[in-house]
């Protein structure tokens, strides 16, 4: 019997493509570069199998291709939000994901651009190479302490809680966190986590705001000049999430303004482009989406995608069903 047809996107660790091959007839895209609409959906017509990543945009006019093979799409990641999941359900698409095995590789990220930010590491390490350090001076960029301080949640999921942990049992930082619905006692008590009934609420409270809800239309520019006008002047913005949860254009504003005090960002609007306000920005540490980026949680994912091609294939139950 002829092995089923499986086309992945970009290039994964080789240690995880190396198993493909050895199941499936496996197209890799050699020179790595991001697909095309137009590459795309001829993958949909042609491949039993197609897996994506974040940087594939999959609105509905390319789902809705004629003539599809593809049956599931195993996308390389756990958010979706690049994906039209209406489309692909009315298309009969099965979608899965990789929840789980990067929490903890992107809370990481999330607490690196923290301390970045608030230690304004990133400023110093630009002074250092441009020859601009004088010496050691008792007032040469002082900046703001983390051990202590009060983090704030916007969105208290796997990720949220796996920053939470870091912060609060590594710095000792007070947590606050708003979600639709209360977390777990058992969680909230390992780290004394303060519920509060709206984001305006916690808001003026936070020394640091850190992001972990979905992307997509209902979140995007959640965080808004509004809102960033609740937050202390001394207090700082993480986002590892997706780039379109804050207005770019009123965070620029806000920072140039001084009306906070820094920003940590590893994702942005329109990814991979960069709004050019930004970079001209000392208050900003911006690190172009590592969250997930390590070997082993590189590994991990697409070995989570190889167990949902697997179940499907053997007509199993699928482990990453989103839809
Ligand atoms: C994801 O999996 O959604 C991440 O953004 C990739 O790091």
């Amino acid at each position: 019997m002829s092995k089923p047809k499986v086309l992945i996107t970009r290039r994964w660790p080789a240690s995880v493509e190396a198993k493909l091959q050895e199941r499936y007839e496996l197209t890799l895209n050699l020179d790595d570069h991001p697909f095309s609409l137009a590459e795309f959906q001829a993958a949909l017509q042609n491949y039993d199998a197609v897996c994506p990543t974040v940087c594939d945009s999959l609105p509905a006019e390319v789902l809705n291709v004629a003539n599809k093979r593809c049956k599931i799409l195993g996308n390389f990641g756990v958010g979706y939000n690049h994906i039209d999941i209406n489309a692909a359900k009315q298309q009969g698409l099965i979608v899965t994901n990789t929840p789980g095995v990067l929490t903890e590789s992107t809370a990481d990220i999330a607490m690196t651009l923290l301390l970045m930010s608030a230690r304004r590491g990133a400023e110093g390490d630009r002074l250092v190479r441009a020859g601009g350090w004088t010496g050691w001076c008792p007032t040469h960029m002082m900046s703001s302490d983390v051990t202590g301080a009060t983090l704030g949640l916007i969105g208290f999921g796997r990720i949220a809680q796996a920053v939470a942990r870091k912060a609060h049992h590594g710095f000792g930082m007070k947590i606050l966190y708003v979600k639709p619905s209360p977390a777990e006692q058992a969680i909230v008590d390992d780290l004394q986590a303060v519920r509060c009934d709206s984001i305006e609420a916690m808001l003026p409270h936070c020394d640091y705001v850190s992001l972990h809800c979905p992307g997509g239309n209902e979140t995007r520019h959640l965080i808004n000049a509004e809102r960033l006008s609740l937050m202390k002047p001394s207090a700082h913005l993480i986002n590892t999430a997706r780039g379109d949860v804050v207005d770019s254009s009123a965070l620029i504003k806000v920072l140039q303004e001084k009306g906070i005090a820094g920003a940590g960002l590893d994702v942005y609007e329109g990814e991979p482009n960069i709004h050019p306000g930004f970079l001209n920005l000392e208050n900003v540490s911006l690190l172009p989406h590592l969250g997930s980026a390590t070997i082993a949680t590189r590994t991990a994912m697409g070995e989570k995608v190889l167990a949902n091609l697997e179940a499907y294939f053997a007509g199993g139950e699928l482990p990453d069903r989103v839809v």
